[in-house]
């Protein structure tokens, strides 16, 4: 075995390590991206501990922001239809970020959202 093999050999398997490394992060973002399914959103499966987690320590009950109790289904719909519960958590800027004072909520959980209002905001 010469040097020069060995130099040779050291570049291919630096490389073959560059491209798993690579490769296993995107494989990751695909896993990721995989799990966030947004086809036939269910209200009391995915929507309501969203709202629950993120939402119900401002907006539940008698004290919530002008009245905005999203704990009542008859209350969320309206702010569906009036397209503020979109806007508010895609912080499209037509209304005030939610959550407020925090950051926009993950990707996944927006896209959740934004697929059940388009899918007619079922309560199922
Ligand atoms: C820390 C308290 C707090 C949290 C948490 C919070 N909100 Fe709000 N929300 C408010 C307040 C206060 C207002 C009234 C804001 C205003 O009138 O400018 C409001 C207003 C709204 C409105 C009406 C938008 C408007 O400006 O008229 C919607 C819709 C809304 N919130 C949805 C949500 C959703 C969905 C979540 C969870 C992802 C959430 N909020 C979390 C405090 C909160």
């Amino acid at each position: 075995m010469n040097r020069k093999f060995l130099w040779v050999a050291l570049g291919i398997s630096s490389f073959v390590l560059y491209l798993t490394s690579c490769s296993k992060e995107s494989a990751d973002k695909l896993a990721a991206a995989a799990t966030c399914d947004t086809a036939n959103v269910s209200y009391s499966a995915q929507i309501l501990p969203i709202l629950q987690d993120n939402c119900y320590t401002c907006h539940q009950g008698s004290g919530a922001p002008s009245g905005i109790d999203l704990s009542n289904f008859a209350i969320l719909k309206a702010h569906v239809n009036n397209g503020d519960l979109v806007s508010a958590v895609t912080h499209n800027g037509s209304v005030t970020p939610m959550p407020e004072n925090a950051p926009m909520l993950p990707t996944c959980e927006v896209n959740t959202i934004v697929a059940w209002v388009h899918q007619g905001a079922l309560n199922n």
